[in-house]
């Protein structure tokens, strides 16, 4: 009926994950000067990041070891689908991939610059450091990718009128 109560959890800690370091990335780090000030915001990302990653690849080792909810019933008489369905699945494939790349390239990006080596060490300019511009780059491909996925669900909750939210939401037992 629905995805597997571990996976729906850590679907909305990972969103929640995601959400937060994007912020924070965009609204604090770019925008800062890189002062010793910045190593706080900078460890809070880096934190998540990391924490991101671990989640990402608990989430897809246990999704290809559980069901996924059976919804597709074959109408041959059924409309052709729109284009937001029909990209959903790879959609959904992508984020897992370009998740775990973000969180990579943060990684790369962290070793080249000496973070790990010296916690309180800021480097003059990140962008001395090619995975920089990768890390950048990914950020903005993700982003596309949680619009369309978010388009999808506004799409069956809004337009089609149907529960999406309900394959990733608990059920309550019934007494
Ligand atoms: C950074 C944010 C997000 C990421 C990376 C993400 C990723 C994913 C992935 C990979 C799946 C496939 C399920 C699986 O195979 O485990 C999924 C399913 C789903 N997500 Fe998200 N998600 C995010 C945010 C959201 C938000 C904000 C909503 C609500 C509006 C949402 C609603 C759903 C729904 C309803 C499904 C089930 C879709 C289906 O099976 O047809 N997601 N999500
Ligand atoms: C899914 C996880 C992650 C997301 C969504 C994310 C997102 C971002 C974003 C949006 C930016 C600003 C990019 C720009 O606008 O050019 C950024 C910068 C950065 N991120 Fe991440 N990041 C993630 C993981 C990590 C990890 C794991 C690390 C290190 C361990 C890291 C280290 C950095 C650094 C050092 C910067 C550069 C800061 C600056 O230029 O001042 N990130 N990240």
């Amino acid at each position: 009926m629905r995805y597997h109560a571990s996976l729906i959890l850590l679907h909305w800690l990972s969103a929640l994950f995601i959400f937060a370091t994007f912020l924070i990335g965009v609204f604090v780090l770019v925008p800062m000067p890189d002062n010793p000030v910045k190593l706080l915001p900078l460890w809070a990302h880096m934190l998540l990041g990391l924490g991101i990653l671990i989640i990402t690849v608990a989430r897809y080792t246990i999704r290809v070891r559980t069901l996924k909810p059976l919804r597709k019933v074959k109408n041959p008489l059924a409309k052709k689908k729109p284009l937001i369905v029909t990209m959903a699945e790879p959609v959904q494939l992508l984020l897992y991939l370009f998740t775990i790349l973000m969180s990579l390239s943060g990684t790369g990006l962290a070793l080249q610059a000496g973070l790990f080596a010296d916690t309180q060490a800021i480097p003059a300019d990140f962008y001395a450091f090619p995975l920089r511009t990768v890390h950048g780059t990914i950020s903005t491909i993700l982003f596309v990718l949680i619009v369309l996925h978010l388009l999808t669900w506004v799409y069956y909750q809004f337009l089609r009128g149907e529960n999406a939210l309900a394959w990733m939401w608990f059920r309550r037992r019934k007494p």
